[in-house]
């Protein structure tokens, strides 16, 4: 017999059915703003080994769906999780960020292993089945993986930099070496975001948190087109597989990214232009995004005016609400309730 099929929202509007209340969900919304998040990774030890066992993984990754009710999860895990499975050092120093060792000269790249580690992958798929059997099936499973020029360049520097100036720089002067890297991160995404699908996600989200420091023809060849080939490497082997991008920062690139990456949606910081989005980004795909997550953290009547601000921008179409970046530790959750209501209670 077959079941009566569960609508999920956040799934109709990337099929393209605008949503009268838009899904939301929070990047970063499962971490350290929350206290049941702080006593498990307390009792986790390391950042990594939260990630990697996957009854820990698959209960942080449903906190905020119980806390919220939110339209999506997002599989808990890391970007940095493909260098480890590509046999890079990667470490997390408490309140330091991550450390991994620096791939930056030609002679050290070429060392780079040709494949990741399938097998490092297994616990994250299996936290995505563990989930998907307790989520309520009109939530969906986000599965994710951070793009190739954002996570070379924390292999190139080995850790976060201001202005991402190591992996620019060794792009400028060793562009053929710094192509290996990307190469080896576009197939071991694929890999990676093929296994997550199969393992229950629903739909995918590239993060390029550091596309905006690219010029345009940097922009075009580090940020667009690897993203493409995962794209199309992903479809070839999961035909139809959802897709939504995030590359933030890149303003009046954006049309450009989604005409030519061929995403289902695409992610908007909150410093993006309300009439370039409608006029040519939200007429093709659909949008995410995209409230300043400091105004999270202010709250107060600040807050209502910026959650306003994003439904009048966005909600005539295709949106889902979300915020312009990952929510930061110090947000209160009783402005994120604010915020929840602001957006559900509205009458449309
Ligand atoms: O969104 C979610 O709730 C899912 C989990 C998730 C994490 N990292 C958990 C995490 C996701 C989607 C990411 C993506 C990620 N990781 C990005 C891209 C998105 C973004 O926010 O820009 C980047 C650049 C990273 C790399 C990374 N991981 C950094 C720079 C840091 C240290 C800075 C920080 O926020 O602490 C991390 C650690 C990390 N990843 C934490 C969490 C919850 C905090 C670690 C801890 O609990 O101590």
């Amino acid at each position: 017999m077959t079941q009566p099929t569960i609508r999920k929202p956040f799934m109709d509007v990337l099929s393209g059915q605008r949503q009268a209340v838009p899904p939301i969900w929070m990047m970063r919304q499962a971490g350290r703003y929350l206290p049941e998040y702080r006593e498990l990774r307390a009792k986790a030890g390391g950042f990594l080994d939260l990630c990697f066992t996957p009854e820990f993984a698959a209960e942080v990754t449903l906190q905020p769906i119980r806390r919220f009710k939110f339209d999506a999860a997002i599989i808990f895990s890391d970007i940095l999780v493909v260098p480890y499975a590509l046999g890079r050092s990667v470490r997390f120093e408490a309140g330091e960020g991550p450390r991994l060792d620096p791939l930056d000269t030609p002679d050290k790249i070429a060392t780079l292993a040709a494949a990741a580690d399938g097998s490092k992958f297994a616990p994250v798929y299996e936290a995505l089945r563990r989930v998907r059997a307790e989520l309520d099936q009109s939530i969906a499973l986000i599965g994710f993986c951070g793009a190739p020029w954002t996570v070379a360049t924390y292999m190139v520097a080995g850790q976060g930099t201001p202005d991402q100036a190591p992996a620019r720089m060794l792009a400028y002067r060793h562009p053929d070496a710094f192509a290996r890297i990307i190469d080896t991160l576009v197939e071991s995404s694929i890999t990676y975001l093929t296994g997550q699908l199969a393992a229950g996600a629903d739909v995918l989200q590239i993060f390029d948190t550091w596309a905006g420091v690219l010029p345009p023809r940097e922009f075009e060849r580090w940020s667009i087109e690897p993203t493409r080939r995962i794209v199309e490497g992903v479809r070839k082997k999961v035909a139809g597989a959802r897709i939504i991008g995030f590359p933030r920062g890149a303003g009046a690139m954006l049309p450009a990214y989604v005409e030519r990456t061929g995403v289902d949606a695409v992610s908007i910081d909150w410093a993006a232009e309300p009439t370039l989005i409608r006029d040519r980004v939200q007429n093709r795909v659909a949008v995410q995004g995209n409230l300043d997550p400091l105004v999270l953290i202010a709250g107060g009547a600040a807050l209502d005016r910026a959650v306003d601000d994003v439904l009048a921008n966005y909600a005539a179409g295709r949106l889902i609400f979300n915020l312009g970046h990952g929510i930061q530790p110090e947000t209160p959750i009783s402005h994120v309730e604010q915020m929840i209501r602001r957006v559900r209670d509205r009458q449309r």
